[in-house]
Parts: C-alpha cells; sequence; structure tokens
C-alpha cells in the first residue's frame, strides 16, 4: 500500500467497489483516510457525513439506513455516538462493517494503524513501556489500542490521567497478565517509557462545562516536558488535539502524530479494505 500511494501507482484492487462512510459523528482522518484509501484502490464512495441532509434526520432507525446502503455498496464504514452501534450495524447487514468509532467504546481501525506506527519503530511490542495519557475513561482510541497490545506481546502500561477520567475497569479486566499503574502525573514516570501516547479531554463526554473544565488542561505536554523523556521514544496522539501537545514540540523527531501515525492511517486502511472485499 505504501508502494501505491508514494509510488503515485494507479490500483485497479477494488475497481468496481464501492464502500459507504456513514459517520454520525465528527471526523477528519478517519472519513478522510477511509474515502483517500479507497480511491486509491480504484473503488468508488458514497460518502456521509453528519446526517443533516440525509433520512436520519427524518427519524430513520440504523438498521433502516444499513439496510439502505447494503444495497448500494460492498463495505459500510461507521462512526455513531452510541457504544455498540458498528455491532448492531453488522447484525443488520449482509455486507461488511468498519467500525470507525462507536461513542465512548471503541476504535478499532485507530489500534490498528497505532500498533502498525508502534511496530514500525520498534519492531516488536513485548518489553515495551507504554504510557496512556489524558481522558482514558472517554477515549475510544486507547481503549482499543490497550486491548490489542496485550495481544502482541508482554507490554508495562502507565495509565496517567485524573481520578475521574480513570480506565474503565471493564477494558483493565481484559488486559491480563501484564503490570499496570496508574497515576495522575506524567513528569515522574516519563523517562521510564518508550512510547507516550496522549489523548484530548474528551469536552462533547462531559455532562457540564464546569466539569471539563476542572480537567481540562490537566496535562500539556510541551518542549520542556519532552526534555525529559528518552531519545528513543516516540510520542503519539490519534488527534485532534486541543491544548494536550504544544505545537512547540511538533518538530521534535520523537513527534510522530502529524507525520507517520497519520500517514500510516492511509495505509493501514487501504490495507483492511482490500482485505475485507476479498482482494489480499
Ligand atoms: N483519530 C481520529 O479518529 O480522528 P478523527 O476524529 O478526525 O477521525
Amino acid at each position: 500500500m505504501k508502494k501505491i500511494v508514494n509510488g503515485r501507482k494507479s490500483s485497479k484492487i477494488l475497481q468496481g467497489r464501492i464502500m459507504t462512510a456513514l459517520f454520525y459523528e465528527p471526523s477528519s482522518r478517519t472519513f478522510g483516510s477511509f474515502i483517500s484509501a479507497m480511491q486509491r484502490l480504484g473503488g468508488g464512495v458514497i460518502p456521509l457525513q453528519g446526517m443533516t441532509y440525509s433520512s436520519v434526520a427524518k427519524g430513520e432507525t440504523l438498521e433502516d439506513t444499513i439496510r439502505t446502503f447494503e444495497s448500494y455498496s460492498d463495505v459500510i464504514v461507521i462512526r455513531h455516538p452510541e457504544v455498540g452501534s458498528a455491532k448492531r450495524a453488522a447484525l443488520s447487514s449482509k455486507i461488511p462493517i468498519i467500525n470507525a468509532g462507536d461513542g465512548v467504546g471503541e476504535h478499532p481501525t485507530q489500534a490498528l494503524l497505532d500498533l502498525f506506527t508502534i511496530l514500525s519503530k520498534f519492531k516488536k511490542i513485548g518489553g515495551l513501556k507504554i504510557a496512556f495519557v489524558g481522558d482514558l475513561l472517554n477515549g475510544r482510541t486507547v481503549h482499543s489500542l490497550s486491548k490489542l497490545l496485550v495481544k502482541m506481546g508482554r507490554v508495562e502500561f502507565f495509565f496517567v490521567s485524573p481520578k475521574n477520567l480513570r480506565m474503565p475497569e471493564e477494558i483493565k479486566n481484559q488486559l491480563k497478565n501484564i503490570k499496570i499503574t496508574e497515576i495522575d502525573k506524567l513528569d515522574g514516570i516519563i523517562n521510564k517509557v518508550n512510547v507516550i501516547y496522549v489523548t484530548r479531554i474528551q469536552k462533547e463526554r462531559f455532562s457540564s462545562l464546569a466539569a471539563y473544565e476542572k480537567v481540562k488542561n490537566f496535562y500539556i505536554v510541551n518542549k520542556k516536558l519532552m526534555e525529559k523523556a528518552g531519545k528513543n521514544i516516540i510520542l503519539m496522539h490519534p488527534l485532534p488535539r486541543v491544548s494536550e501537545i504544544n505545537p512547540d514540540v511538533d518538530d521534535d523527531p520523537r513527534a510522530v502524530y502529524l507525520t507517520e501515525q497519520m500517514r500510516n492511517g492511509l495505509y493501514v486502511r487501504m490495507a483492511l479494505l482490500a482485505a475485507v472485499l476479498g482482494k489480499i
């Protein structure tokens, strides 16, 4: 997939296939990279973002919407605010459903591209120490990535968050036989880890603005803090960011969120679409 993109080669792997991108929640990267991935492989797309102009605005159910787009396409990529919505969609669909984020639940394709990014740097997962930082309660990327990483090798996790935004118990219960340390501050462990994975405090998931305001600036990774981190680490973020990583870090060679991590989203989603549609 890298060769297709970087060699500017045209590919016909998915010629004649159509992907529906059904996005009920905002997205830039997941939406854009799935559309690009399908088009890079010669396929077509039905892009639906926001739903204001679809029949969802008239009260159509998720199930009826899925039945509609399975008539027009070969795969449906769905982002939806409800946990379990992708599974619900899959139950009413005869074509493959890809979960592009279900509320505060999971974001499995982000986990795949994050895994690919970590593997590209370190070659193996076993032995890595990984800090997840920020809103671990509502951050679906860290739910999916932590579960995926434990399948790949014996890792050690540091969950760094305000107390009210800790990793959910049901996720921790699935992370068997590994050492987990839960702490409030990043400073004390930043020199111990190989990967720092920062997440946004998710304003849209809070019940009140006051509750969000209390924690919104809990973490700010900046140039000064990064001086304490190891030379051979990577700093990741699924994006979008608000204030949790200062732009003065962006040019640090350890910062991969605007470069490798984002670009890998395209390659991995191309591979995933080709795999799901039976072409690799
Ligand atoms: N990482 C991610 O899911 O970004 P978007 O919300 O922009 O798709």
